[in-house]
């Protein structure tokens, strides 16, 4: 194996008061497999060279604008490895294929993209150009949502039945986009967004995880979505029922308007001889019920979890990991993806099912259905109460 230097990242986006940009910052330095040397931080040129300052960066690689990057990058011996793309949706898939046909490696948000064709087209060219392209679906960087999804491939609990999960939100219970929330203004725009609201932005990340652990591939599904606060072009609640291949089925909500809901994300996952059960604000712990009853807590950092969770593991059982511990699980996974490729060799296990570009296109794909089953409006399992 070849000596592994850190990897040089770019960002484009995760300026001043940006949300996720901090996050990927924060999750790419835990390891030290990756250094931060080159961004693009905003829409805005000046604040985002501003920002750079403020981050220490090299001036000479702050760039106005991520076309500057690119340019920049390309002509340098040292250019980036990779660049995280932490913008609003609409703007993944230009910058991706900017990066991709300057034949740089990719680390981008989720959605993958805000359309079905430009995900199409992002998924291809990832695919013929040989790039690496990651997304950041957080909840696979969990410890124990890998060690639900080796028990449930071992047959732990047999076949599937029936898959709920969940990814209720509050903060978007009001008007906040008509306030100067930056967040919640892009996010309620279908240009900016995509078609799906709470669907695209948070029913992709609870599909992706119902997929990931359970391994099942979705067949069918019919939805029903709303908009609770008015004056919203875009669904802020959604259900949707899925059928999944085999015969399995499975439920599916996502809310903005889920009062008393921080960040709900919860699976449980049914089968033949027991069930799986994981709540994200209790990360730490899976819930396991054989078919005697006798639930058992599984801890993180237990001896006997699979090699699939303690490579996602840093500290002890009872020293609690969490939100930015499963995001610097995907960086690191992505790192060693990377290793792996330039040296020719499988992936350790943290470089294993990490999330693609496939994955960020088949959840786009699962947005764009749910949309259009709700727009159909012939729905026949829709029946009217009579009393
Ligand atoms: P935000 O609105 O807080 O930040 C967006 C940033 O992008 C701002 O700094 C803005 O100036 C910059 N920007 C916009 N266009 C740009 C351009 N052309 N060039 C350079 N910078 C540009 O948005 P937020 O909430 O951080 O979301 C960004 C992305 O991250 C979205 O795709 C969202 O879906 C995703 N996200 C993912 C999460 C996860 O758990 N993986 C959580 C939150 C957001």
């Amino acid at each position: 194996m070849s000596v592994q230097r850190p990897l040089r990242l770019g960002m484009v986006g995760g300026g001043q008061g940006a949300y996720i940009g901090g996050i990927h910052r924060m999750a790419s330095r835990l390891d030290g497999k990756w250094r931060l040397v080159a961004g693009a931080f905003d829409v805005d040129p000046q604040r985002g060279r501003d920002f750079a300052a403020a981050e220490g960066l090299d001036p000479a690689r702050s760039y106005g604008t991520y076309q500057d990057l690119i340019a920049g990058e390309a002509a340098r011996e040292d250019r980036v490895d990779a660049v995280a793309i932490c913008t609003p949706n609409f703007t993944h898939y230009p910058i991706a294929k900017a990066l991709i046909d300057a034949d740089f490696d990719v680390i981008c948000e989720k959605p993958l993209t805000a359309t079905l064709e430009d995900a199409i087209a992002l998924e291809r060219l990832a695919r013929t150009s040989g790039r690496f392209v990651g997304v950041t679906y957080t909840y696979s960087g969990y410890p124990m949502v890998h060690e639900a999804r080796v028990r449930i491939a071992r047959g732990e609990i047999g076949a599937v039945r029936t898959v709920q999960v969940e990814y209720p939100l509050e903060w978007m219970a009001t008007a906040i986009e008509t306030q100067g929330n930056a967040q919640a203004a892009w996010r309620t725009d279908a240009k900016k967004n995509g078609r799906g609201g709470s669907i695209g932005d948070i029913g992709t990340h609870a599909y992706h995880l119902a997929g990931f652990v359970t391994g099942l591939k979705l067949e069918a599904l019919t939805a029903d979505l709303a908009i609770f606060v008015g004056g919203r072009a875009l669904d802020d609640n959604a259900h949707v029922m899925m059928r999944y291949e085999g015969g399995a089925r499975g439920l599916l909500w996502s809310s903005q308007v889920a009062l008393g809901n921080s960040n709900g994300v919860r699976l449980r996952v049914f089968g033949e001889r027991g069930s799986f059960q994981w709540f994200q604000e209790q990360p730490n712990e899976l819930i396991y019920t054989p078919l005697d009853g006798r639930v058992q807590w599984i801890k993180r950092g237990a001896d006997d979890l699979s090699e699939d969770a303690k490579a996602r593991t840093r500290t002890p059982p009872g020293h609690p990991e969490g939100y930015l511990e499963a995001f610097a699980n995907l960086y690191a996974g992505f790192a060693e993806a990377i290793y792996a490729r330039r040296d020719k060799r499988e992936p350790a296990a943290i470089g294993r099912n990490v999330p693609l570009a496939y994955d960020g296109l088949k959840g786009v794909a699962f947005v764009e259905a749910v949309v259009d089953s709700h727009e159909a409006r012939d729905q026949p399992w829709l029946k009217p109460i009579a009393v």
